[in-house]
């Protein structure tokens, strides 16, 4: 064995199942046998568990069954024994009310897969937005050997010869037709172009900065996160990761020696030079914690403040995922950036992120820009605090019109999405496009589970008048993939009884994003009085996982976690009786 061992077979976990001369452990191997195994396919070797998030309702995942074989061709490559264990798949467009609501819920199964079963390493397979946070909390969490293998984004949309972008060109076409610009026949057509091979959106959206985050902590192979699911590429990659978890095993690479303060601030670093989504920001901070590193939305700030934008990809920029591929991927943008991360972080390749990056190159600068030329000057996110959200609230800058960085307005107040939906089509509704719109109750508690309403609609009347953004507020979350003037996930919650729950449709707000402010022109005396009669909103679940979800989960400034996941007490091994 040329690796490094830490272990001796006797030291596996999975001993404590399969080794053993006892009743149990006969048990155990007569069960493995019942596939067709015989004890040389285990016996001293290291049981990879691939939990794999593959499902037939979810297209982003949709090649991960045939992965899942490449990963084992790896790990008997190897010397390891792979089992597959299936979790929940979190499809993002048909998990309803969102698929924020479980995120822990993955995490939770994914954790407690691996503590359940003889499991001595693990291979994560996901990328559909909230799979890459929740596989890698629960295994966090758990604590053996993990790798990170990312689904990789679709090939291009096509439509009629234009390049079509997951998510935000569908919205951006979905105003042309609200606006009579579009006929159905065009937008058939659309609808059967958009997405047109298996893996996740291919636009900078949550996936994408998600999986490039997992990669910048340090989690994945590198470049495994920009390969195209379709490329031939990313089988070998799966191959190799499967490879390199059975070497984790006997080297006891655990996710606490690789996931430290300084691997999170270069995900953060990495995640401003792409323009990530906001999403993300919730997620690593998650993940934070789980680790053990007090992360908060301030850290997301400081670091957007000292790092450009350098990739053109949309929504902020103007390529896609597959052209990041070609110019040279993850590797090649943290290239460009080595004087800004911490090149001594360890990774699963067994390297550090200096090692991995030798040699990396860009191919297209026009895709990937240098330091010097970025993009943006400044980073993706910017953090607001003020009187209307007092644990802060964040925005996108590139991803607005100019003049709403600096604005104050009236604001058109919505109580719920409901509300919101049925007014912004009316062609009477009293808005004007310096308005600002608020919309309550889309937060963690209220939504619940934070759906990705804070890309509230502009009106049609302002739409059909040629207006493209505007300013809008709320506790919500926005899909990674859209853009405009939208200040997210504002904590505390309106449904928490948050300031936002005091908005009247009317009073004035402030937003100085240069300033880092937000403020509600109301006096005190006011929003006390409005304070004494607000009432708080019956649970929205009287039974079943919502209403556990409800009571135990965290503010988006803390990550979202549930309050009993958190943490790093020790949780000890099962019994095997
Ligand atoms: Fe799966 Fe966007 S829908 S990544």
């Amino acid at each position: 064995m040329s690796v490094q061992t830490a272990k001796s077979p006797e030291q596996l976990r999975s001993y404590r199942w399969l080794g053993r001369n006892d009743l149990r452990s006969f048990g155990h191997r007569s069960r493995l046998r019942q596939f067709g195994y015989d004890r040389a396919d285990w016996a001293g070797k290291p049981v990879i568990g691939i939990i794999n998030t593959w499902s037939e309702i979810n297209a982003c995942h949709g090649h991960l069954r045939e992965r899942a074989e490449d990963v084992k061709r790896g790990v008997y490559q190897a010397g390891g024994f792979p089992i597959e264990l299936p979790a929940m798949s979190l499809a993002e467009p048909f998990v309803k009310p969102s698929t924020m609501l479980y995120r822990n819920f993955l995490a939770m199964e994914c954790e407690e897969l691996l503590r359940s079963h003889p499991i001595d390493g693990a291979v994560l397979m996901g990328g559909c937005d909230k799979t890459t946070p929740g596989l890698i909390m629960g295994a966090i969490s758990m604590g053996i050997p993990a790798i990170y293998v990312p689904a990789g984004p679709m090939l291009r949309g096509n439509w009629r010869g234009h390049t079509l972008g997951s998510g935000s060109d569908a919205w951006k076409y979905w105003d042309e037709k609200r606006a009579g610009r579009l006929g159905d026949e065009e937008w058939n057509e659309i609808e059967g172009g958009i997405s047109r091979s298996f893996g996740t959106c291919m636009v900078m959206g949550t996936a994408a900065t998600m999986m490039a985050v997992a990669e910048a902590l340090g989690l994945a192979l590198p470049g495994a996160s920009s390969i195209p699911a379709p490329d031939a590429n990313h089988p070998r990659m799966c191959a190799a990761a499967g490879r390199r978890i059975v070497d984790m095993v006997w080297e006891d690479m655990t996710p606490a020696k690789i996931l430290t303060p300084a691997a999170f601030d270069n995900a953060i670093r990495v995640h401003m030079a792409l323009g990530g989504s906001t999403n993300a920001i919730i997620h690593v901070i998650a993940m934070a914690r789980r680790a053990g590193i007090a992360l908060d939305m301030q850290r997301f700030d400081a670091i957007s403040r000292q790092v450009p934008v350098i990739a053109n990809i949309t929504p902020s920029g103007k390529y896609l995922m597959e052209d990041f591929f070609y110019a040279g991927g993850l590797r090649a943008l943290m290239g460009q950036m080595t004087g800004l991360l911490d090149l001594s972080c360890r990774t699963v390749s067994g390297r550090t992120v200096g090692e991995n990056l030798a040699n990396a190159q860009v191919h297209l600068p026009d895709v990937i820009h240098s330091l010097k030329e970025p993009l943006y000057p400044e980073g993706a996110t910017a953090v607001l605090t003020g009187n209307l959200a007092p644990r802060g609230c964040v925005m996108k800058p590139a991803a607005a019109e100019k003049r709403f960085l600096k604005h104050r307005g009236k604001a058109l107040a919505f109580e719920n999405y409901d509300e919101m939906a049925r007014a912004v089509d009316r062609d009477d509704l009293d808005v004007t496009p310096d308005h600002v719109l608020v919309l309550k109750n889309g937060g963690p508690k209220g939504g619940p589970g934070m759906p990705e309403w804070g890309q509230l609609p502009i009106p049609k009347k302002l739409l059909k008048a040629g207006v493209r953004d505007m300013l809008r507020i709320s506790d919500a979350r926005m899909s990674g993939t859209s853009y405009g003037a939208c200040i997210l996930h504002v904590a505390p919650e309106s449904f928490a009884g948050g300031p936002l729950a005091l908005v009247q449709t009317g009073d004035e707000i402030e937003v100085d994003v240069a300033a880092r402010s937000i403020r509600l022109h109301v006096g005190d005396e006011e929003l006390s009085r409005r304070r004494a009669i607000w009432k708080s909103p019956p649970p929205r679940y009287p039974r079943g996982y919502g209403a556990m979800f409800s009571q135990h989960i965290g503010q988006a400034d803390e990550g979202c976690d549930f309050d009993f996941l958190q943490g790093r007490a020790p949780i000890p091994e099962p019994e095997i009786y």
